[in-house]
């Protein structure tokens, strides 16, 4: 085998094992996306009214001991915010209650029918956020009410949905409900309404 084969070969398994990395799934912004964003907080702008909107909060429901899973949801659905400031560092959103406190890191999000789900820390346990979210800024000339979007799972904005549960008095944000199972979303989450997410940078 000649050296060059081989050197390529080497090359080839290298470039390859950068491209899967396993167990963790990097989001790719998009020319007009950013990775970090400092403070901001999350809002859910309904596609087909957009004068609905309802603000995104981690709610506590049983979900706000450490170790615990929380989730993305309509703040009117919760009993109390555990979280409603975000930030945004290389695609990983750690989530702060008002009193600055760490409540959730970023989970990876299923590429269907994914709840956008955050991990309440134990404390002492390593918690970086999972990398697969990002920024996405709107490039009309004439502006928009709204001009940052969310992103996830490589810089896709444009399939969230806000379901309300049936069982549960809770409307959470799920993203890329797919027609083939819709029926069974519907049955699980009732009604759901194709949403866009938008961050609202804090100024300070
Ligand atoms: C984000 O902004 C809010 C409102 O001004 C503030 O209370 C909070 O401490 C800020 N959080 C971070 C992480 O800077």
């Amino acid at each position: 085998m000649s050296m060059f084969f081989l050197a390529f070969v080497i090359s080839l398994l290298v470039a390859i094992s950068f491209a899967s990395p396993v167990g963790r799934k990097t989001s790719v912004c998009p020319w007009n996306g950013v990775s970090t964003v400092q403070n901001f907080t999350l809002l859910a702008v309904v596609k087909d009214y957009p004068n609905i909107q309802k603000s995104l909060v981690l709610g506590s429901h049983d979900s706000s001991t450490p170790g615990c899973v929380t989730w993305l949801e309509a703040r009117e659905s919760v009993d109390s915010i555990n979280a409603k400031f975000f930030t945004l560092v290389n695609g990983g959103i750690t989530a702060y209650a008002p009193d600055g406190s760490l409540i959730g890191v970023s989970l990876p999000v299923p590429n269907m029918n994914g709840k956008l789900s955050f991990l309440y820390p134990k404390s002492g346990e390593n918690a970086s956020p999972a990398e697969v979210y990002c920024e996405l800024f709107n490039t009309s000339p004439h502006g928009v009410p709204f001009p940052y979007a969310l992103a996830v799972n490589d810089g896709d904005s444009d399939h969230f949905s806000l379901c309300k549960s049936n069982s549960a008095e809770a409307s959470v944000v799920l993203y890329n409900i797919v027609k083939a199972s819709a029926a069974d979303i519907r049955s699980k989450w009732g009604t759901c309404a194709d949403v866009y997410i938008h961050v609202l940078p804090i100024v300070q």
